[in-house]
């Protein structure tokens, strides 16, 4: 019998990837880059027991059994078994019994698969001993979960061969390389979301015309400069540029036939608080960014945070305790009074 354990942050993209150019091998139309939250909030954790005696493949997420016959896990399997160590042999015929959970809900755009797939694929990579990259198996689990494979600020290259060996996950820099970075995620709803972003992205490469412009004539200025920002550290270009490519990228998504709308009030109220505060403060102190879903991540730096979630208690009362607050804590403000 083997047990391994790993775990696996949820990472939050500053450069939205939306559109895939080949679906089963889940390829992107254009690079994008996120940040790895801590590995103290908002991890899955998945722990795999492979053993001789079992008759039987199982899953449970969340304590859950769910069905093991899922396309996407069964990817990632296949390909992390072509690459199993020569010692592992005998294991390859061993039947695994899968468990994961993630600290924080599921499927309500706040990164859930990308943490759980990064952490599926590190588990299943360690119980294989797989060397070298894994973050192309991650992203057959889903595209953005190969970037939560590493850490600190991390750069999704869209690659250019069909078969997709080169559309990997590379760290830009280590958390360590940009210390006072924080990020603060408000909770505005933690319902399941309406659309999936797999079939949101879909329906938006088929029907839109901006994220055609966007993936060719936008990203890859934007992504040279947000590499740049994050070198040299430039908090006013990170945050401007984030907060630009979450407004194209919620565009993209008006310009989707139907649209989908994944932003509601509460969201578009902190979009216009943080530009209000940084008005107020004559610079740019934080940035917003919205997932396929309501909830608002925002960047800021550590010299920032006391102020702002004073500000956001103030406007969204009922919201956060002062010991609250972290780098990636979520914080609750669906409760707005
Ligand atoms: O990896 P997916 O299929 O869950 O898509 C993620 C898409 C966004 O979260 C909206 C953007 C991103 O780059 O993470």
């Amino acid at each position: 019998m083997k047990i391994v354990t790993a775990v696996a942050p949820v990472n939050i993209a500053v450069i939205k990837y939306w559109g895939k150019r080949d679906e089963t091998l889940i390829l992107p139309i254009n690079d994008s880059i996120s940040c790895t939250l801590a590995t103290d909030f908002m991890c899955a954790k998945t722990t795999i027991m492979a053993s001789p005696t079992f008759t039987d493949n199982k899953f449970w997420l969340n304590n859950e059994e769910v069905d093991f016959n899922n396309k996407r896990l069964n990817n990632c399997l296949t390909e992390v078994k072509k690459r199993a160590s020569p010692k592992c042999a005998d294991l390859l015929n061993w039947k695994i019994h899968i468990c994961s959970e993630n600290n924080f809900p599921t499927a309500a755009g706040l990164a859930s698969s990308a943490a759980g797939y990064a952490c599926l694929v590190s588990t299943l990579a360690a119980l294989y001993e797989v060397e070298g990259d894994i973050s192309s198996i991650a992203r057959r689990g889903s595209g953005s979960a190969c970037r939560s494979i590493h850490g600190g600020f991390v750069w999704w290259q869209k690659g250019v061969q069909p078969g997709g060996e080169d559309s990997v996950a590379v760290q830009i820099a280590p958390a360590s390389h940009w210390p006072e970075m924080r990020m603060i995620i408000l909770v505005v709803s933690d319902d399941q979301k309406k659309y999936s972003s797999t079939s949101g992205m879909k329906t938006s490469v088929e029907t839109s015309e901006l994220l055609k412009y966007r993936s060719e004539m936008v990203v890859p200025k934007r992504v040279k400069e947000m590499v740049e920002a994050i070198k040299t550290r430039n908090f006013e270009n990170f945050a401007r540029i984030t907060m630009q490519d979450s407004n194209q990228f919620h565009a993209v998504c008006l310009d989707t036939y139907p649209p989908c709308f994944y932003m509601n009030d509460v969201s578009r109220s902190v979009v216009e608080l943080v530009h209000s505060y940084n008005k107020y403060k004559g610079a740019t102190k934080v940035a917003y960014t919205c997932d396929a879903g309501p909830n608002v991540c925002l960047y800021l730096l550590e010299e920032s945070i006391d102020e702002v979630v004073t500000l956001i208690n103030d406007v969204f009362p009922s919201s956060v305790g002062p010991s609250e607050y972290f780098r990636g804590l979520p914080v609750n403000i669906k409760n707005r009074g």
